[in-house]
Protein backbone atom coordinates (compact mmCIF):
# COMPACT_ATOMS: atom_id res chain seq x y z
CA UNK A 1 0.00 0.00 0.00
CA UNK A 2 1.23 3.33 -0.64
CA UNK A 3 1.43 6.17 1.25
CA UNK A 4 2.68 9.32 -0.31
CA UNK A 5 3.68 12.85 1.11
CA UNK A 6 3.85 15.17 -1.77
CA UNK A 7 5.44 19.03 -1.43
CA UNK A 8 4.51 21.75 -3.62
CA UNK A 9 1.00 20.52 -3.39
CA UNK A 10 -0.82 23.38 -4.65
CA UNK A 11 1.70 24.51 -7.45
CA UNK A 12 1.06 23.98 -11.28
CA UNK A 13 1.87 19.46 -11.19
CA UNK A 14 0.55 19.00 -7.76
CA UNK A 15 -2.65 20.19 -7.77
CA UNK A 16 -3.52 17.95 -10.46
CA UNK A 17 -1.62 15.09 -9.66
CA UNK A 18 -3.03 14.75 -5.99
CA UNK A 19 -6.25 14.09 -7.19
CA UNK A 20 -5.18 11.44 -9.29
CA UNK A 21 -2.97 9.74 -6.64
CA UNK A 22 -5.67 9.97 -4.51
CA UNK A 23 -8.11 8.41 -7.42
CA UNK A 24 -5.90 5.36 -7.59
CA UNK A 25 -4.38 4.88 -3.88
CA UNK A 26 -7.29 6.39 -1.64
CA UNK A 27 -7.51 9.89 -0.58
CA UNK A 28 -6.60 8.70 3.08
CA UNK A 29 -3.48 7.67 1.68
CA UNK A 30 -2.07 10.73 0.26
CA UNK A 31 -0.41 13.65 2.24
CA UNK A 32 -0.63 17.44 0.47
CA UNK A 33 1.49 19.71 1.51
CA UNK A 34 1.93 23.40 0.76
CA UNK A 35 3.66 26.69 2.27
CA UNK A 36 0.33 28.55 1.95
CA UNK A 37 -3.86 26.97 2.26
CA UNK A 38 -6.05 27.48 -0.09
CA UNK A 39 -9.87 26.79 -0.70
CA UNK A 40 -9.53 23.37 -2.62
CA UNK A 41 -9.49 19.81 -3.41
CA UNK A 42 -5.99 19.27 -2.61
CA UNK A 43 -6.90 21.07 0.76
CA UNK A 44 -10.26 20.11 1.45
CA UNK A 45 -10.33 16.47 -0.34
CA UNK A 46 -7.56 14.12 1.83
CA UNK A 47 -5.04 15.16 4.33
CA UNK A 48 -3.72 18.34 3.88
CA UNK A 49 -0.64 19.90 6.10
CA UNK A 50 1.11 23.32 6.22
CA UNK A 51 5.33 22.54 5.13
CA UNK A 52 7.60 25.10 4.06
CA UNK A 53 10.52 23.18 2.20
CA UNK A 54 13.39 24.45 4.19
CA UNK A 55 12.00 23.12 7.39
CA UNK A 56 13.50 19.74 7.56
CA UNK A 57 12.36 19.36 10.92
CA UNK A 58 8.83 19.46 10.31
CA UNK A 59 9.19 17.87 6.79
CA UNK A 60 10.66 15.01 8.93
CA UNK A 61 8.02 14.87 11.28
CA UNK A 62 4.69 15.32 8.92
CA UNK A 63 6.08 12.33 7.29
CA UNK A 64 6.75 10.27 10.27
CA UNK A 65 3.55 11.14 11.73
CA UNK A 66 1.57 10.33 8.38
CA UNK A 67 3.36 6.85 8.37
CA UNK A 68 4.47 7.98 4.48
CA UNK A 69 6.53 5.22 2.43
CA UNK A 70 6.89 7.59 -0.31
CA UNK A 71 8.04 10.88 -1.09
CA UNK A 72 6.80 13.76 -4.19
CA UNK A 73 8.56 16.49 -3.83
CA UNK A 74 7.19 19.31 -6.03
CA UNK A 75 7.80 22.59 -4.53
CA UNK A 76 10.51 25.10 -6.95
CA UNK A 77 11.12 28.28 -8.64
CA UNK A 78 10.20 27.34 -12.32
CA UNK A 79 12.79 29.18 -14.84
CA UNK A 80 11.97 33.28 -14.86
CA UNK A 81 11.64 33.48 -11.60
CA UNK A 82 14.65 31.90 -11.10
CA UNK A 83 16.32 33.66 -13.08
CA UNK A 84 14.76 36.87 -11.63
CA UNK A 85 15.79 35.41 -8.05
CA UNK A 86 18.70 33.23 -8.46
CA UNK A 87 19.99 33.52 -4.66
CA UNK A 88 16.42 32.46 -3.83
CA UNK A 89 15.87 29.86 -5.95
CA UNK A 90 19.03 28.33 -5.33
CA UNK A 91 18.16 28.32 -1.28
CA UNK A 92 14.90 27.03 -2.33
CA UNK A 93 14.89 24.37 -5.58
CA UNK A 94 19.01 22.98 -3.59
CA UNK A 95 17.33 23.56 0.00
CA UNK A 96 14.01 21.85 -0.11
CA UNK A 97 15.37 18.93 -2.11
CA UNK A 98 18.25 17.74 0.14
CA UNK A 99 15.95 17.79 2.62
CA UNK A 100 13.22 15.95 0.86
CA UNK A 101 16.12 13.38 0.47
CA UNK A 102 17.61 14.14 3.93
CA UNK A 103 13.96 12.41 5.26
CA UNK A 104 13.77 10.02 2.16
CA UNK A 105 17.28 8.18 3.77
CA UNK A 106 16.22 8.56 7.31
CA UNK A 107 12.22 7.21 6.66
CA UNK A 108 13.40 4.91 3.63
CA UNK A 109 10.79 6.44 1.47
CA UNK A 110 10.72 6.23 -2.43
CA UNK A 111 11.38 9.37 -4.23
CA UNK A 112 10.15 11.46 -6.86
CA UNK A 113 11.39 14.67 -8.39
CA UNK A 114 10.95 16.80 -11.66
CA UNK A 115 13.55 17.67 -13.41
CA UNK A 116 13.18 19.43 -16.34
CA UNK A 117 14.35 20.29 -20.54
CA UNK A 118 15.94 23.25 -18.64
CA UNK A 119 18.55 20.85 -17.47
CA UNK A 120 20.14 21.40 -21.04
CA UNK A 121 22.10 24.08 -22.22
CA UNK A 122 23.45 25.69 -25.49
CA UNK A 123 25.95 23.31 -25.92
CA UNK A 124 23.76 20.31 -25.65
CA UNK A 125 22.65 18.99 -29.25
CA UNK A 126 19.48 20.42 -29.85
CA UNK A 127 17.51 17.92 -32.22
CA UNK A 128 16.30 14.29 -31.25
CA UNK A 129 18.46 16.11 -27.82
CA UNK A 130 20.18 11.90 -26.30
CA UNK A 131 19.38 10.77 -22.62
CA UNK A 132 22.56 10.72 -21.89
CA UNK A 133 24.54 14.35 -23.32
CA UNK A 134 26.56 17.21 -22.46
CA UNK A 135 24.59 19.50 -19.27
CA UNK A 136 25.94 22.63 -19.41
CA UNK A 137 22.84 24.83 -18.82
CA UNK A 138 23.27 28.44 -18.34
CA UNK A 139 20.30 29.51 -16.27
CA UNK A 140 19.71 28.96 -12.19
CA UNK A 141 16.84 27.01 -12.77
CA UNK A 142 19.12 24.74 -15.28
CA UNK A 143 21.61 24.50 -12.38
CA UNK A 144 19.45 23.87 -10.03
CA UNK A 145 17.96 20.81 -11.96
CA UNK A 146 21.35 19.41 -12.94
CA UNK A 147 22.52 19.72 -9.54
CA UNK A 148 19.15 18.07 -8.42
CA UNK A 149 19.52 15.22 -11.06
CA UNK A 150 23.17 14.29 -9.74
CA UNK A 151 21.91 14.56 -6.27
CA UNK A 152 18.87 12.34 -6.29
CA UNK A 153 21.63 9.47 -8.16
CA UNK A 154 23.79 10.39 -5.43
CA UNK A 155 21.07 9.45 -2.59
CA UNK A 156 20.37 6.48 -5.00
CA UNK A 157 24.20 5.34 -4.79
CA UNK A 158 25.28 6.01 -1.62
CA UNK A 159 22.32 5.41 -0.02
CA UNK A 160 19.80 3.05 -2.00
CA UNK A 161 17.28 5.71 -1.72
CA UNK A 162 15.01 4.71 -4.51
CA UNK A 163 14.92 8.03 -6.60
CA UNK A 164 13.50 8.32 -9.72
CA UNK A 165 12.48 11.30 -12.12
CA UNK A 166 11.87 12.62 -15.12
CA UNK A 167 12.69 16.25 -17.11
CA UNK A 168 9.46 17.25 -17.68
CA UNK A 169 9.02 19.82 -20.94
CA UNK A 170 6.76 22.53 -21.06
CA UNK A 171 3.46 21.24 -19.31
CA UNK A 172 -0.02 22.49 -20.71
CA UNK A 173 -3.49 22.27 -18.26
CA UNK A 174 -6.41 23.79 -17.26
CA UNK A 175 -6.24 23.55 -14.03
CA UNK A 176 -3.65 25.35 -12.48
CA UNK A 177 -1.83 28.28 -14.32
CA UNK A 178 2.32 27.87 -14.21
CA UNK A 179 3.95 30.58 -12.77
CA UNK A 180 7.29 32.29 -13.98
CA UNK A 181 7.67 29.62 -16.52
CA UNK A 182 9.34 30.07 -19.77
CA UNK A 183 6.93 27.76 -21.56
CA UNK A 184 4.07 29.21 -20.02
CA UNK A 185 2.80 30.91 -23.27
CA UNK A 186 1.40 27.60 -24.64
CA UNK A 187 -0.72 28.02 -21.73
CA UNK A 188 -1.72 31.28 -21.84
CA UNK A 189 -2.49 31.31 -25.32
CA UNK A 190 -5.15 29.13 -25.09
CA UNK A 191 -6.76 31.35 -22.12
CA UNK A 192 -6.49 34.38 -24.42
CA UNK A 193 -7.99 32.86 -27.13
CA UNK A 194 -11.08 32.31 -26.01
CA UNK A 195 -11.24 35.64 -24.14
CA UNK A 196 -9.84 37.99 -26.89
CA UNK A 197 -9.49 35.75 -29.59
CA UNK A 198 -5.64 37.29 -29.98
CA UNK A 199 -2.47 36.70 -28.17
CA UNK A 200 0.50 38.40 -27.47
CA UNK A 201 3.41 35.38 -27.62
CA UNK A 202 6.41 36.74 -25.30
CA UNK A 203 8.31 33.62 -27.20
CA UNK A 204 9.94 34.28 -30.64
CA UNK A 205 8.02 32.54 -33.69
CA UNK A 206 10.47 29.69 -35.24
CA UNK A 207 11.48 28.72 -31.54
CA UNK A 208 10.75 25.25 -30.74
CA UNK A 209 10.15 23.42 -27.50
CA UNK A 210 9.03 20.67 -26.46
CA UNK A 211 5.63 20.33 -24.29
CA UNK A 212 3.12 17.48 -23.38
CA UNK A 213 -0.39 17.61 -22.20
CA UNK A 214 -0.71 17.10 -18.40
CA UNK A 215 -2.42 14.08 -18.27
CA UNK A 216 0.44 12.66 -19.64
CA UNK A 217 2.45 14.06 -17.39
CA UNK A 218 0.29 12.51 -14.75
CA UNK A 219 0.36 9.07 -15.71
CA UNK A 220 4.13 9.08 -16.51
CA UNK A 221 5.27 10.01 -12.58
CA UNK A 222 2.35 7.22 -11.78
CA UNK A 223 4.41 4.80 -14.75
CA UNK A 224 7.81 5.34 -13.20
CA UNK A 225 6.55 5.51 -9.42
CA UNK A 226 5.53 1.95 -10.48
CA UNK A 227 7.97 0.60 -12.88
CA UNK A 228 10.14 -2.16 -11.71
CA UNK A 229 13.09 -0.99 -10.14
CA UNK A 230 15.60 -4.07 -11.81
CA UNK A 231 14.65 -2.26 -15.21
CA UNK A 232 15.74 0.98 -14.68
CA UNK A 233 19.00 1.93 -16.08
CA UNK A 234 18.39 5.44 -15.84
CA UNK A 235 16.83 6.97 -12.46
CA UNK A 236 17.75 11.00 -12.57
CA UNK A 237 16.14 11.98 -14.65
CA UNK A 238 14.30 10.49 -18.05
CA UNK A 239 13.83 12.36 -20.85
CA UNK A 240 9.87 12.72 -21.29
CA UNK A 241 8.40 14.33 -24.42
CA UNK A 242 5.02 14.17 -26.64
CA UNK A 243 5.48 16.79 -28.67
CA UNK A 244 7.61 19.64 -30.10
CA UNK A 245 6.27 22.80 -31.28
CA UNK A 246 6.64 26.92 -31.93
CA UNK A 247 4.64 29.40 -31.37
CA UNK A 248 3.14 29.72 -35.12
CA UNK A 249 2.07 25.66 -35.02
CA UNK A 250 0.20 26.45 -31.45
CA UNK A 251 -1.56 29.23 -33.63
CA UNK A 252 -2.51 27.31 -36.27
CA UNK A 253 -3.89 24.38 -34.25
CA UNK A 254 -6.43 27.14 -32.79
CA UNK A 255 -7.43 28.33 -35.62
CA UNK A 256 -8.99 24.90 -36.12
CA UNK A 257 -11.52 25.84 -33.62
CA UNK A 258 -10.91 29.59 -33.84
CA UNK A 259 -10.55 30.53 -37.12
CA UNK A 260 -9.92 34.51 -36.57
CA UNK A 261 -7.28 33.86 -33.94
CA UNK A 262 -4.52 36.31 -34.20
CA UNK A 263 -1.12 36.04 -32.92
CA UNK A 264 1.50 38.72 -32.71
CA UNK A 265 4.83 39.09 -30.80
CA UNK A 266 6.36 40.95 -28.18
CA UNK A 267 9.03 39.24 -27.43
CA UNK A 268 10.68 39.08 -23.96
CA UNK A 269 14.65 38.62 -24.05
CA UNK A 270 15.23 37.23 -20.89
CA UNK A 271 12.16 34.28 -21.24
CA UNK A 272 13.68 34.49 -25.39
CA UNK A 273 17.42 34.03 -24.12
CA UNK A 274 15.91 31.02 -21.76
CA UNK A 275 14.19 29.16 -24.66
CA UNK A 276 16.89 29.17 -27.09
CA UNK A 277 19.31 27.79 -24.78
CA UNK A 278 16.88 24.58 -24.26
CA UNK A 279 16.47 21.87 -27.12
CA UNK A 280 14.53 22.27 -29.78
CA UNK A 281 13.39 18.33 -29.38
CA UNK A 282 14.57 15.94 -26.82
CA UNK A 283 14.55 11.78 -27.46
CA UNK A 284 12.76 10.01 -24.81
CA UNK A 285 13.38 6.67 -25.99
CA UNK A 286 14.97 5.72 -22.55
CA UNK A 287 11.95 6.15 -20.61
CA UNK A 288 9.97 4.13 -23.56
CA UNK A 289 12.39 1.13 -23.21
CA UNK A 290 13.24 0.94 -19.47
CA UNK A 291 9.08 1.83 -18.03
CA UNK A 292 7.31 1.78 -20.75
CA UNK A 293 6.42 5.82 -21.20
CA UNK A 294 3.93 6.55 -23.49
CA UNK A 295 1.94 10.01 -24.37
CA UNK A 296 -1.51 10.10 -25.68
CA UNK A 297 -1.92 13.69 -27.06
CA UNK A 298 -0.79 15.22 -29.22
CA UNK A 299 -1.12 19.09 -30.54
CA UNK A 300 -4.00 18.37 -32.15
CA UNK A 301 -5.89 16.55 -29.27
CA UNK A 302 -4.28 18.43 -26.76
CA UNK A 303 -5.82 22.00 -28.06
CA UNK A 304 -9.22 20.12 -28.62
CA UNK A 305 -9.31 19.30 -25.44
CA UNK A 306 -7.96 22.78 -23.94
CA UNK A 307 -10.43 24.50 -25.42
CA UNK A 308 -13.17 22.27 -24.76
CA UNK A 309 -12.14 22.43 -20.86
CA UNK A 310 -11.27 25.78 -20.82
CA UNK A 311 -14.84 26.97 -22.74
CA UNK A 312 -16.84 25.26 -19.76
CA UNK A 313 -14.32 26.17 -16.80
CA UNK A 314 -14.57 29.97 -18.34
CA UNK A 315 -18.60 30.06 -18.34
N1 LIG B 1 7.93 24.73 -17.69
C1 LIG B 1 9.21 24.95 -17.09
C2 LIG B 1 9.65 26.36 -17.24
O1 LIG B 1 9.36 26.94 -18.26
C3 LIG B 1 10.22 24.05 -17.71
O2 LIG B 1 10.71 23.21 -16.76
O3 LIG B 1 10.31 26.85 -16.38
Amino acid sequence: MKRIMITGALGQIGSELIVKLRDIYGAENVLATDIRKTDSPVVNDGPFELLDVMDLENMRKLAKDFGADTMMHMAALLSATAEAKPLLAWNLNMGGLVNALETSRELGLQFFTPSSIGAFGPSTPKDNTPQDTLQRPTTMYGVNKVAGELLCDYYFQKFGVDTRGVRFPGLISYVTPPGGGTTDYAVDIYYKALEEGKYTSYIEKGTYMDMMYMPDALQAIVDLMEADASKLEHRNAFNVTAMSFEPEQIAASIRKHIPNFEMNYEVDPIRQTIANSWPDSIDASAAKAEWGFKAQYDLDEMTKDMLEKLATKMK
